[in-house]
């Protein structure tokens, strides 16, 4: 039982995360999440987002504290994502984590949430384990591939703390959206990620060639770790019209398992590009959509191909959650790391 003790507090988007961690420790990962009232809406609504953090936020704290056994006197340190995000979304987080620290005297570290997602790897706790083989220890460097409704970032991390480097971003939809909006165009409720995957698994994936973004030899030129995922939202979006104009019936698994396809290759295809091209042995997926089936798959499968070891934490420290904010301030406060001034404020596009 040593390491620092640390509550990290996660609101870019619309989970209320407040986790807390003893160095590479588990204790609590209390969420609170609002999807459900956005669901009507067929996304996230930022102001409905920052309204559910307002309430939750207190009782979130409360909860974390509670399982994990300690009282907030015993903190040595607050961490909260400061970005990139939603802005009222992040600013019910940092304002809370500022009145704790302020009101606690302890340091409070800003921290982004791109780098939490990372960050989540080092956790050890009650089953944590089954899931993964190295859990505890931080192997560097590592490519990262995060993956969410919010954010499809590539990142190369050689040192957590001093040395993140973002090699690619989504430069128009997040793919966990692109999965929201086909899902709602072929009838399946929200978050369509999940339903998606299910019913795709009795579908043919090579049924219809859907394009993958950015892969063309002009693209990849200027954009060789990005990722583009309106196109093929449109190209599927365009092939159900056009069945449905004609009167046919839509093959919904064909349709599901073949756009799953084209997400999971040019997500895993980019980043095991990034792996050899740096000569880094080592992927990390994070992000709700690292629960994808056929993501999880492909990644294991061409990193063994590549002699690349593939990380996935656990699912509940892969979506947005608390834990991972906690534990990225565990490292800072171990590598003695500035803490932040009261100065900083909520930054949507906050870089790594
Ligand atoms: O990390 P997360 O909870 O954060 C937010 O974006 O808030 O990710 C949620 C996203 C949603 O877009 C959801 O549809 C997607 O992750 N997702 C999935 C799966 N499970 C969740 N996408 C594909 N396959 C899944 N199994
Ligand atoms: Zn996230």
């Amino acid at each position: 039982n040593d390491g620092p003790l640390v509550l990290g507090i996660e609101t870019s988007c619309d989970e209320t995360g407040v986790g807390i961690v003893r160095g590479r420790t588990l204790l609590a990962n209390a969420v609170a999440s609002s999807m459900d009232e956005h669901a009507r809406f067929g996304g996230v609504i930022p102001e409905v987002a920052a309204r559910a953090h307002v309430e939750a936020i207190a009782p979130t704290i409360e909860r974390a504290v509670a399982d994990a056994g300690v009282t907030l006197t015993d903190l040595d340190a607050i961490a909260v994502t400061s970005g990139p995000g939603l802005a009222g979304a992040l600013m019910v987080g940092v304002a809370a984590a500022k009145a704790l620290a302020l009101s606690l005297d302890v340091p409070l570290y800003a921290v982004n949430h791109l780098v939490g997602h990372v960050g989540a790897d080092v956790l050890q706790g009650n089953g944590l384990r089954e899931t993964h083989g190295t859990v505890g220890k931080l192997e560097l460097p590592t490519v990262a591939l995060l993956v969410s409704g919010g954010h499809t970032s590539l990142l190369l991390v050689r040192d957590l703390v001093s040395d993140v480097e973002m090699l690619g971003e989504t430069i128009d939809d997040a793919a966990g959206e692109a999965f929201d909006k086909v899902a709602r165009l072929l009838g399946l409720p929200y978050p369509g990620g999940p339903h998606i995957d299910r019913v795709a698994a009795a579908g043919d994936p090579q049924a219809i060639r859907f394009p993958r973004g950015l892969t063309r030899p002009k693209d990849l030129e200027r954009h060789r770790y990005d990722f583009s995922f309106s196109g093929l939202k449109t190209s599927v979006a365009r092939w159900v019209e056009q069945r449905e104009a004609a009167g046919e019936k839509i093959p919904v698994a064909d349709v599901a398992a073949s756009f799953r396809e084209a997400v999971a290759d040019v997500l895993t295809a980019k980043a095991l590009a990034a792996c050899r091209d740096l000569d880094v042995p080592r992927l990390l997926l994070g992000g709700g959509v690292a629960a994808n089936a056929r993501v999880r798959a492909l990644a294991a499968e061409r990193a063994d191909a590549a002699g690349v070891e593939l990380r996935v934490p656990p699912l509940a420290l892969c979506t947005d959650n608390g834990a991972m904010i906690a534990s990225l301030g565990a490292q800072l406060v171990s590598a003695g790391a500035a803490p932040s001034t009261l100065a900083f404020g909520a930054d949507s596009t906050l870089p790594v």
